[in-house]
């Protein structure tokens, strides 16, 4: 029995209201509406899809709940290849990069779009006239998985775009990551089912886009930010970074808040101070800083060599370094027989991990770091 124009009329409605209220309380982080309203109007349109499956659309807000199981994930070409960044260290590093970028450009002062590093796993987001019709993992750069079913369960990916000039076809890229919350709560779970916790939120935000049965990756607190594009036609966008964010933010996608247009290599300094004090405190964990030329004809003039882009450039945190307690020493049997003191801590969580033990080495080194229980 195919649906009444009257039922279609309201499955449209709720399609439109389910979309904005999913934008405003993942994207936005301002919610219209409280969570019961929500879910209520999320029933009306389950209860009028099983009713006529013709309403059952892929842009559906209900396919946030997970298609049926793959049996293995398909290939995707990326048409543009994804590339990689290449890093920086220090200051100085940070400065060659600035030097060649000027000298190339015969510029005095290039203005760059700096934004945190986050780390995750870069997706590709496929919008054909503002449908998301494919999504894909970064995979070699050249070829990546197609986890399309599982990115449609992501609450902060549109399904569709809203506005106007949205080119025909839009390759969308950003990362997709977890929260720490999510994180936390993701091993509290796998522990109170006696699995074994992942390592990091990077770990466990892969292993969670990598789920054949999309409906496991629909549990899994999974976020996006969008940081660029790849193909795009029938229709142009802005001719700086800075724009091209802002366009794509218009469109409904999620865009990081505090990415600043910086001025010349002083600009991207302070811009990476800023985030290395202000890490810890972050939702999310970053590696670093990116710092990319604003301007894109001078990105094209730039080009690329191998798997980098010449017109920008990753600037790496230091790794992390965290105190904890000696609760005592044990000495640790190998396989072979030799001896090994182990240093057993108070757990604490650095560099995305927790640590619970210390390699000590040997005597030796126990006496020149006087390491002590306490
Ligand atoms: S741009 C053209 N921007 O870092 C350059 N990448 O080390 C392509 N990443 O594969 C990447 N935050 O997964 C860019 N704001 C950001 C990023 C970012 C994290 C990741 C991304 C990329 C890797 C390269």
């Amino acid at each position: 029995m195919s649906a009444p124009e009257s039922v279609h009329r309201r499955a449209r409605e709720l399609h439109q209201q389910l979309h904005e209220h999913n934008y405003r309380y993942y994207t936005k982080d301002d919610p219209l509406i409280s969570d019961a309203e929500y879910d209520q109007l999320l029933r009306e349109l389950q209860t009028l899809e099983s009713k006529y499956p013709e309403l059952d659309t892929p842009d559906s807000p209900t396919r946030r709940v997970g298609a049926a199981p793959l049996k293995g994930f398909g290939e995707v070409r990326h048409e543009v290849r994804m590339l990689s960044l290449d890093n920086s260290f220090t200051d100085d590093e940070l400065a060659d990069f600035d030097r060649r970028v000027r000298e190339r450009l015969g510029e005095g002062k290039v203005e760059y779009a700096a934004e945190p590093k986050l780390d995750g796993l870069a997706v590709s987001l496929l919008y054909q006239h503002g449908q998301l019709v494919r999504a894909a993992t970064r995979g070699d750069g050249e070829t990546g998985e197609n986890v399309t079913e599982n990115v449609r369960t992501m609450a902060s990916v549109p399904l569709k775009l809203a506005g106007s000039g949205i080119p025909d076809e839009l390759e969308v890229r950003g990362e997709v990551y977890l929260s720490h919350a999510g994180f936390e709560a993701l091993n509290r779970q796998a522990e109170a089912e006696g699995q074994k916790p992942f390592v990091n939120p990077r770990n466990a935000a892969a292993g969670s886009l990598r789920q054949l049965d999309s409906a496991i990756t629909a549990q899994r607190p999974l976020e996006m930010f969008c940081y660029g594009v790849g193909k795009v036609s029938g229709g142009t966008l802005a001719n700086t970074h800075m724009d091209i964010l802002a366009q794509l933010q218009q469109w409904h996608l999620r865009v990081y808040d505090d990415i600043r247009l910086v001025s010349g290599v002083e600009g991207c300094v302070s811009y990476y101070q800023r985030y290395l004090q202000q890490r810890q405190r972050l939702p999310f964990e970053i590696d670093g800083v990116v710092f990319k030329v604003n301007r894109l004809d001078q990105q094209e003039k730039l080009g690329f060599v191998s798997r980098a882009p010449r017109w920008a450039i990753a600037r790496k945190f230091p790794a992390e370094e965290r105190e904890s307690t000696v609760l005592g020493i044990d000495i640790q049997v190998g396989r072979t027989g030799a001896l090994t003191p182990v240093a057993r801590l108070e757990p604490v969580f650095v560099g995305g991990v927790t640590v619970t033990n210390a390699t000590l080495h040997n005597e030796d080194e126990i006496r020149r770091k006087d390491v002590r229980s306490g």
